[in-house]
């Protein structure tokens, strides 16, 4: 009888995001899950919580917190969503200096203890942080991972069928760009089983679902006022840390890095990636309209004032 090999996962961050990445792993019985978080006991806890839900939600993987990076080794992905979150009135890059300072701390333990790791960023601003990580790490790019479009996109799955009043697993989205108030959403590859949604919808409906797309993460933190998103965050990054892991190949929007496609390069964006066991497999370049490649510069600017921000402060 062939054994299939055990996976682990660390999961940096042991908040809102991290700990609901965590309790998504155990769900789909993913692997192993390692939770670390530098606030004592916080990890401890809720790996312990999550270890006594096991019984009634039917998985037996393992689950440890921890405040000593060591315990991360040899960890197969690594999700990382330590960090500040936004509050109101915050846009994604006022978390810049902050962040940045503690993802490149973070990124020097993943290079000691676990050196072979396919590591997926959460942290905002995601963009550049994702390139700050691929910086500091001196991983393949192949093996750093920003999660963004994947969030974005099911998000706009969800507007599309609360308007339609369809079944959201019959809708697909595809949202390219920065994760940020200029993402590209774009309805030409929008489907409702098939059908583009530019068939089922006036165009002032769909641009306001565009709209609401690139504003979906504003939304929650109005709402929620104490902090940011976490649910569809943390299932987007799971829904990647999946497709690795178990070699789906799933075609999912990914912060990967741009080496010439659409015109750029040299700077991490949402672009649809196939996701497979050696990461990244392949970067899809799309034809898109001039009007989205234009604000797909546009959003690259932004993200490239991010990066020079980072070396203004010394981080990068
Ligand atoms: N190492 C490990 N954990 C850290 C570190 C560090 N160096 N610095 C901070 N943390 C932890 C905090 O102690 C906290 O428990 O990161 C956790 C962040 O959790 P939350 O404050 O609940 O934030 P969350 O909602 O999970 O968002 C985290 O993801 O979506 C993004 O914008 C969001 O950047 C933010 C990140």
């Amino acid at each position: 009888m062939s054994v299939g090999k055990k996976f682990k996962i660390a999961s940096i961050g042991a908040g809102n995001v991290g700990a609901s990445a965590a309790q998504y792993c155990l769900e789909l019985e993913l692997g192993d899950v390692v939770l670390t978080d530098i606030v004592e006991g916080l990890p401890q806890g809720k790996a312990l919580d999550l270890t006594e839900a096991g019984p009634i939600r039917g998985y037996s993987s393992q689950c440890v917190g921890t405040n000593d990076y060591a315990d991360i080794e040899g960890s197969d992905v690594v999700i990382v969503t330590a960090g500040l979150p936004r509050k109101p009135g915050m846009t994604r890059l006022d978390l810049l200096e902050k962040n940045g300072n503690i993802i490149s701390g973070i990124c020097e333990n993943i290079k000691q203890y676990a050196p072979d790791s396919t590591v997926i960023i959460v942290t905002n601003p995601l963009d550049v942080m994702v390139y700050l990580a691929y910086q500091k790490l001196g991983f393949p790019p192949e093996r750093v991972i920003g999660m963004a479009g994947c969030l974005d996109s099911s998000r706009m799955r969800s507007f599309v069928a609360m308007e339609l009043g369809v079944s959201m697993k019959n809708v697909d989205t595809m949202v390219l760009g920065s994760h940020g108030d200029d993402m590209v959403p774009l309805p030409h590859y929008t489907t409702v089983s098939g059908i583009p949604i530019t068939k089922l919808l006036p165009q002032e409906r769909i641009d306001a679902i565009v709209e609401r797309t690139r504003k979906g993460g504003g939304e929650i933190v109005s709402l929620l006022k104490t902090g940011s998103a976490f649910y569809a965050p943390a299932a987007s990054a799971v829904r990647m840390a999946q497709s690795i892991i178990r070699d789906e190949k799933q075609l999912l929007p990914c912060a990967a890095l741009l080496t010439g496609q659409y015109g750029l390069e040299d700077i991490y964006m949402g672009v649809p990636c196939v996701l497979g066991k050696d990461g990244v497999e392949k970067i899809l370049e799309l034809e898109i309209s001039d009007a989205d490649q234009a604000s797909l510069h546009k959003s690259a600017e932004e993200v490239r004032s991010g990066i020079a921000g980072l070396q203004e402060r010394g981080i990068l």
